[in-house]
């Protein structure tokens, strides 16, 4: 190690650079709960747990003396360890807050000792107090795990005082270009585009004999949700609305579905409304197309689900040059 490193700091001399490097560490989250010695419930948000020990099964947390909740927590006995889920942002953040209120409107399940449990957790791990250490601001619970319950829901992540989601480290894919291929015309895996464009293919590859099915093609779909969404649209400011989109073929589609009456189209508005044969072709693909779904994202697995997610609405976020969500979008009509 250096230590004439120029970001060296002495570790008292400055609380904020020391949080911050504190916050280098990633942390999943976890929300830990009790009741006091008159039954009200308590929880407080905790990034501090940690294993400690198999056998005897043990596990720590530290919680600031500034704490509301220190006093429910010095005299209990038990206490549960929720370890939370990629879902379970919100409550995180809500038990993060000093509020009287933290539990209105969950719907607890009551484990030993009454101690009281929050639902759709990762893990929990409920606990008997085995010791109290001082830690400085901070008391540190060592609690003896008595019951457990764990799902394959993806963890939330912290890191750097941000919330994020766990991706699994993967093996190189084996759609390596070949070998000797001049380095800058290769179109192998480390190409985004590519990338991006090989995975949509392949989803849209196994929907489509759903599609083919139902007789529909790709662009009388992308006219078929929208419409699910909000119908009564005019039919020019949603045709210029997909055409933005690279959905040019809109109108011809938008004839196709009203000829086979799955739509309708208002004689005096050009206004589109979708039929009741309509409504219920979409929620039959609907239905076809999220078992597509799940099968894909189940050979993914639930973390690297979430965090596929994630990081494609992040992309469509950040590189949108302005194009409109054709869901909800309120289209002005084009200009003459
Ligand atoms: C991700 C995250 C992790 C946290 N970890 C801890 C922790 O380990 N110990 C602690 O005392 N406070 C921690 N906090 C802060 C508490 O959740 C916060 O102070 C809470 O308001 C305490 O509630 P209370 O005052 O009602 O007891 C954390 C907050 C967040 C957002």
């Amino acid at each position: 190690m250096n230590t004439d490193s120029p970001n060296k700091v002495p570790a008292t001399s400055d609380p904020r650079a020391l949080r911050d490097a504190f916050a280098t560490f990633t942390t999943g989250v976890t929300i830990v709960t009790t009741r006091n010695t008159e039954g009200a419930p308590f929880g407080v948000t905790v990034n501090s747990f940690n294993s400690v020990s198999l056998d005897p099964p043990l596990v720590l947390w530290s919680l600031a003396k500034t704490s509301r909740s220190l006093e429910a927590f010095q005299s209990a006995e038990h206490w549960a360890v929720h370890i939370l889920s990629a879902e379970q942002e919100a409550l995180s953040t809500r038990f993060a807050r000093s509020s009287e209120n933290k539990f209105e409107g969950i719907e607890l399940e009551s484990g030993i000792q009454g101690t009281p449990l929050l639902p759709l957790c990762t893990t929990r791990l409920q606990c008997r107090t085995a010791f109290r250490y001082e830690g400085g601001d901070h008391i540190i619970f060592v609690g003896q795990i008595v019951a457990f319950d764990r799902s394959d829901r993806a963890p939330l992540v912290f890191h750097g005082g941000k919330y994020a989601v766990a991706t699994r480290k993967t093996p190189p894919l084996t759609l390596a270009p070949r070998e000797g291929a001049p380095i800058d015309t290769r179109f192998g895996e480390e190409f985004f585009g590519y990338l991006l464009w090989r995975a949509s293919q392949q989803f849209h590859l196994r929907m489509q004999p759903t599609l083919t099915a139902r007789e529909l093609t790709q662009e009388e779909l992308f006219v078929l949700i929208p419409l699910f969404h909000k119908d009564g649209r005019s039919a020019d400011a949603f045709c210029s609305t997909l055409a933005d989109l690279g959905l040019g073929a809109a109108t011809s589609a938008i004839d196709r579905l009203a000829d086979r009456g799955l739509i309708r189209v208002e004689t005096e508005t050009r206004r589109l409304f979708l039929t009741a044969r309509g409504r219920d072709e979409v929620l039959q693909v609907f239905a076809m197309t999220k078992a597509i779904e799940s099968e894909c994202l189940g050979q993914l697995g639930d973390w690297d689900s979430v965090s596929l997610k994630n990081l494609l609405k992040q992309f469509i976020v950040l590189t949108n040059p302005g194009l409109p969500h054709p869901w909800d979008a309120e289209e002005t009509e084009p200009q003459a």
